[in-house]
Parts: C-alpha cells; structure tokens; sequence
C-alpha cells in the first residue's frame, strides 16, 4: 500500500512539510489482532513530538526514528471499517466499524490505508457516529477517563479545568458538568469563552484577564477542591495552590513544563522535571493538596462507553484535512500552533 509518511524528521517546533507518499507492508492481523480499512484519523500532541524526536522531552525511549528504508507512519487515533481479523478474534466481524488507539509509540502507523492493532485497542463506533466522531475520540477520551479514575468522587466538589478549550479539556469540561459537581469552571482564551461555556462550564475565565487564581479566589478562601491541568507548566501550578482547599487534588497531564516536548530538553533539565514530579506526588501525600500526573494506559473501553458515550459526550472538532501532503502538513500547523478548539482530524472524502 501507499501512505503518506516520514523518511527524515521535521524540526523540532518547525514545519512538517516533509511527509512522502511512501510503499508500506500493508499488515495482516496475527493472533488476537484485527486489521481496518482507516477512515479517518486525529492528530495528538505526541504524533508532532514523535515525529520531531522530542516526545517526553527527548529521552531515549524507543522512539521511532525515520530513514528511507524504514519510514515512519505517525497516527495513534484511528477509525475505519474491519478488513480481516487474526487468530482467536470473537469480539469484530469483518466489516464492523470501529475506533480505537494505536500503541505503543514505536508501532503507530494509524495514518495509513490501513492498519493493524490488538483488538483491545478497538471499541465498536457508535450508531449515530461518523468515522470522524470516532477517530477523535480515542486517545482523549482514554484519557479524560484515566484522570477522572484519579479524581475519584465528584460529589458536591467545585472543579476547575485549565486547558478547557482542547481536546481534552473539552471532554473532561462535558463529562464533569454532566456529574454531580457543584461547580465547573474554565480556563481558556477570550475566543473560546462562549464555546467552553457552551460545553457546561458555570464559568468561564480568559486566561489574558489576570492571573486566573487571584480571579477566582476573590477574598482569598481556598474552596476548590478539584484542578485538572491539560497545559502543564509551573505558572499553573502556583495559579492552583491558590485556590486549592487542603484537601484538594491537582491533577495534571503535563507536568511543570507547557506542552511538555515541544523542545528539546537537556538531560539536566529532564532530571529537574522528573524530580518535580517525583517529590510532588510524593510529599503532597503528606501534606495536601495532593498532587497527580495523569499517564496514558490503555483504554478503558467500558469507562469510555458508560462515562462519555452513553452521556452523549463527543469530542469537539477543531478541523477535518484532507489525506493528502498539504493536508497533513497544514493539519500538523494547527496542531503546532495549540490554538485548536478540539480534536484536528484527518480523512478521505468519503469517510461519513
Ligand atoms: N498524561 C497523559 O497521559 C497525556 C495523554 C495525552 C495527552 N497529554 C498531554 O495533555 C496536553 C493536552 O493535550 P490536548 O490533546 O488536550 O491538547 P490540545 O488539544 O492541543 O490543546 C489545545 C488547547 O490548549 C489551549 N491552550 C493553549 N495555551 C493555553 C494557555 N496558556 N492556557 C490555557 N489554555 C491554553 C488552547 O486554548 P486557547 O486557544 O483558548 O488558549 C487550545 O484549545 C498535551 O500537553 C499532551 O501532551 C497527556
């Protein structure tokens, strides 16, 4: 088969104008694996940072490396119809429409006519979904669902999302308000208040109004309980531990760096980061408010189905390219830019 993908890397922070039209192994399921017909594909933060080299910072964790012998096909979201399944496979039939995500980091491959994955990496597309519905909502979905494990009991708790514009926060903002919470409460930039607004957060805050936690404190009283970080950095840590009750949670998904990867980090850098991360979780145990890093896992399809699916909740979409070099490229510059108002998907013309 052909497919567009990566013989050298991007730059890192540049423009992803180097993806090829390149001969790839069209892949047959083995055991427990089933193969798709892709339809439509979305992008993450990670298919930029694995492309660039730079993903967890940079750290040598078997990332793929792009050559023409061995080019690189990015996209963990995917969604299409079942073409053939492998081995000891009862869950998909051929010609079964589904979605799912595509792990591990060295085996993507999702940006393709086709690929292949074990099957539970695939969860059945709902009846009234596209193939664009259903490729957005992989990777953030998982993870709305992994950070809202952590968060636990949202009985009565006033939460506040950072990030709530984006592809996850705008999943986690849907899924929050439709709990029991008592308030929910967003971060973005003035052009997406009404959206987040709109999604059901209770209020909305402009990030570029003022430092957001001397905004909502107003008095100085720390009565929120729950603060989801889906930007990272150390600036929003501060806003929170202004606003955080002793027994609140702050769980982010990025750490103290914004948009953790897209540089490339030092070694003695990395070690910084990771030593935050280690002493923060571990002594915010003792004394409150605790502190969590939310880290992907694989999908836990029925938490998705029961929490997001069954409530009515979809991924926001930001843009649909086409499946072709300028639109990969421009696909992969919205992303970069981190203005994207929800998921940025990819797909043929005929993907419905
Ligand atoms: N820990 C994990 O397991 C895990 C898994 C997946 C992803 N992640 C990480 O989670 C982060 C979020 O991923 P995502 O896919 O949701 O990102 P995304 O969709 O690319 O986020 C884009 C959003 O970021 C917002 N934003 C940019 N700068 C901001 C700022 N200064 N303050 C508030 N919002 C800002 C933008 O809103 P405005 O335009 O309104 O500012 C935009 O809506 C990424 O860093 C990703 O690497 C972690």
């Amino acid at each position: 088969m052909k497919a567009l993908g990566l013989i050298s890397r991007p730059p890192v922070g540049g423009t992803h104008s180097n993806f090829t039209w390149v001969k790839a192994h069209r892949p047959k399921p083995k055991k427990d694996q089933i193969s798709l017909q892709v339809k439509a594909t979305a992008l993450n933060v990670d298919d930029a940072h694995i492309a660039e080299g730079t993903a967890f910072g940079g750290i040598p964790m078997g990332l793929p490396k792009p050559s023409s012998k061995k080019p690189l096909i990015l996209g963990m979201d995917v969604s299409g119809i079942v073409d053939a399944i492998g081995e000891g496979v009862t869950d998909f039939r051929v010609g079964d429409r589904v979605f799912g995500v595509i792990y591990p980091w060295n085996r993507l491959g999702g940006m393709a006519p086709y690929c292949c994955a074990k099957v539970n990496q695939f969860h059945p597309l709902p009846k009234d979904w596209n193939f664009q519905d259903g490729a957005a909502m992989g990777v953030a979905g998982a993870t709305a669902c992994a950070t809202l494990k952590i968060l636990g009991d949202l009985t009565n708790k006033r939460c506040v999302v950072v990030g709530a514009s984006g592809s996850i926060g705008s999943i986690l903002v849907q899924a929050l308000s439709k709990s029991n919470t008592s308030e929910v409460i967003g971060i973005c930039s003035a052009a997406n208040v009404n959206y987040v607004m709109s999604i059901g957060a209770n209020r909305v805050i402009d990030y570029n109004t003022g430092p957001w936690g001397d905004l909502i404190a107003q008095g100085g009283e720390k009565t929120v309980d729950l603060i989801i970080d889906c930007i990272g950095g150390k600036d929003t840590e501060i806003e929170a531990l202004k606003l955080l009750n002793k027994d609140g949670h702050f769980v982010t998904l990025c750490g103290p760096v914004r948009f953790f990867g897209d540089e490339q980090t030092s070694v003695a850098s990395l070690m910084k980061i990771y030593t935050h991360l280690i002493t923060r979780m571990l002594f915010s145990r003792f004394k409150g408010p605790k502190y969590t890093l939310t880290y992907g896992t694989l999908p836990d399809w029925k938490m998705i189905q029961e929490t997001l699916i069954d409530n009515d909740i979809k991924s926001t979409i930001d843009n649909i390219y086409a499946y072709s070099e300028e639109g990969v490229e421009g696909a992969f510059k919205r992303l970069q830019s981190h203005r994207n108002r929800g998921k940025i998907v990819i797909s043929s013309n005929e993907a419905q």
